[in-house]
């Protein structure tokens, strides 16, 4: 699917530095993103929750490729810890998937509730003349929207308090780092 399409305004070198960055945290969202649909889908045993979690990927590949699209065009480098990313979401993604159906798709639904949650701050944080990476971003929010909802539709268990704490936690420490390199 073709991204969303805005031409953007004028951009200081500020205003494209800071897109850049931005941009580049939320694509390593979408490669963690590939990572845990991936890894879930191949623990699950039930076939409609791993063509659901096959679906799912597919979109975030989408994802990934307007938040690339949109890196190359603010001259913006994708994180260099890429592999690192993709590895860690894969680990997590997997142990999320051998706790059983209802919690790996708590997993997700929590997953997809702070990703959205994230996006909105983005959308506070992005230059206003951004309008190209402002439509991308707005479009993910949504999608990511339907896929916690998705997953709650599914079955998804409500996860423990700890572990959303943890889990938002880590996506700090990957938002922070990611946003440098
Ligand atoms: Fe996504
Ligand atoms: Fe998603």
């Amino acid at each position: 699917m073709p991204p969303p399409s805005q031409v953007p305004g004028e951009m200081s070198e500020t205003e494209r530095r800071e897109a850049g960055a931005l941009m580049r945290v939320n694509h390593v969202g979408e490669v963690c993103a590939q990572a845990l649909y991936t890894a879930q889908a191949a623990v699950t045993r039930d076939p409609s929750l791993r063509a659901h979690f096959i679906e799912a990927a597919h979109e975030e590949t989408d994802h990934l490729a307007w938040t690339r699209q949109r890196l190359d065009e603010l001259g913006a480098r994708p994180s260099v810890l890429n592999p690192l990313w993709y590895a860690g979401a894969f680990g997590l993604g997997l142990v999320a998937g051998r706790l059983g159906d209802p919690l790996s798709l708590g997993f997700v639904a929590e997953t997809e509730r702070q990703v959205e949650a994230h996006l909105e701050s983005h959308l506070d944080r992005l230059p206003p003349a951004d309008s190209a990476s402002r439509a991308v971003v707005e479009r993910m929010k949504l999608d990511e929207a339907r896929h916690a909802s998705q997953a709650v539709d599914a079955g998804a268990a409500e996860l423990p308090a700890p572990a959303k704490a943890l889990m938002r936690v880590a996506s700090r420490v990957m938002t922070t780092v990611a946003h440098r390199i």
